[in-house]
């Protein structure tokens, strides 16, 4: 398994490095985010697909870093874009941006003072963010709310791109209220890591939804110019069932924990740790 091997984990991305899209970047890296934002940018003049939910069927599939790096690589391509982080038991963008996390959609559900001026942050990549701020802890009550329908359409008015990074759809619920705000969802699988069974549910549950899965995307996919796997490759945009390769699966239960984090900054070295913990978990 992919995964686990040494080299893999030589290669695994540090916190730290979790923004990696650079401005006339031409590694292998940047050309498949290249390709991924100019398929996101026809797709959204073509259908008006704006609000996009980023989904995978389990926790570590790259999904975060994926929403970090597509809005960071519109965002070079001159686009308004706005990353929202909807995870709200496992809430990482504002790390990945190293922004506070306070102030967020938290204080915006519960307060009708706050405005959306008043979370919006601004980053040195381009990208604006809306972080999780206070703790949620009743997900649905947030994500059916009249405010976040509010701030959603008000973001729809202010930028080109509303970028939704969410939790593993096999395991928290949240996606089907999540697809009522958005306009398509990008599918995200890890090679080598996502078994079949759960990519094929995955796709039967975002199927049913209230939105429209608008292309799937490989990540740990094995780079087959140099030979070992590093960050993967996004190539498979825009079309769906190119999944035939997928014969060795890692382990994993659908059960293992997805838990909710606190909210206090001084604990993101402890999260990390259990992080850490949950990947060898997941393996
Ligand atoms: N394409 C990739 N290649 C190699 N490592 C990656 C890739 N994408 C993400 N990673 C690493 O895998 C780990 C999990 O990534 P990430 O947090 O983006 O996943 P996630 O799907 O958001 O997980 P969760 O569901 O727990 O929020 C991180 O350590 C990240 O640096
Ligand atoms: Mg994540």
């Amino acid at each position: 398994m992919a995964r686990n091997t040494g080299l893999f984990r030589k290669k695994r991305i540090a916190r730290e490095e979790v923004i990696a899209v650079k401005k006339g970047g031409n590694t292998e890296f940047d050309e498949s985010y290249n390709r991924l934002k100019d398929n996101l940018i026809y797709y959204s003049t073509d259908g008006g697909h704006k609000v996009i939910q980023i989904e995978s069927s389990i926790a570590g599939e790259g999904k975060t870093t994926l929403a970090c790096n597509l809005s960071v690589s519109l965002a070079l391509n001159d686009k308004k874009v706005v990353l929202v982080d909807l995870d709200f038991r496992k809430a990482r963008v504002h790390r990945a941006f190293k922004v506070s996390s306070q102030n967020g959609i938290g204080n915006y559900v519960s307060d009708k003072s706050v405005t959306v001026d008043d979370i919006i942050k601004h980053t040195d990549y381009g990208v604006d963010l809306i972080t999780r701020g206070k703790s949620i802890y009743n997900s649905s009550l947030v994500l059916t709310s009249e405010r976040i329908k509010a701030l959603i359409a008000e973001l729809k008015e202010r930028y080109d791109f509303v970028i939704l990074d969410c939790p593993p759809v096999l395991l928290i619920s949240d996606y089907i209220n999540i697809a009522r705000l958005s306009d398509g969802i990008l599918f995200v699988v890890a090679a080598g890591y996502t078994r079949k069974s759960a990519v094929k549910e995955t796709y039967t549950l975002l199927s049913k939804t209230d939105s429209k899965i608008i292309g799937a995307i490989m990540t740990f996919a094995e780079n087959t110019t140099s030979g070992y796997s590093y960050y993967g490759r996004y190539g498979k945009y825009g079309h769906y069932g190119h999944y035939g390769h997928y014969g060795h699966y890692g382990h994993y239960g659908y059960g293992y924990g997805y838990y909710h984090e606190k909210d206090d900054e001084e604990n993101s070295s402890n999260a990390d740790k259990k992080d850490n913990a949950d990947g060898k978990k997941a393996k």
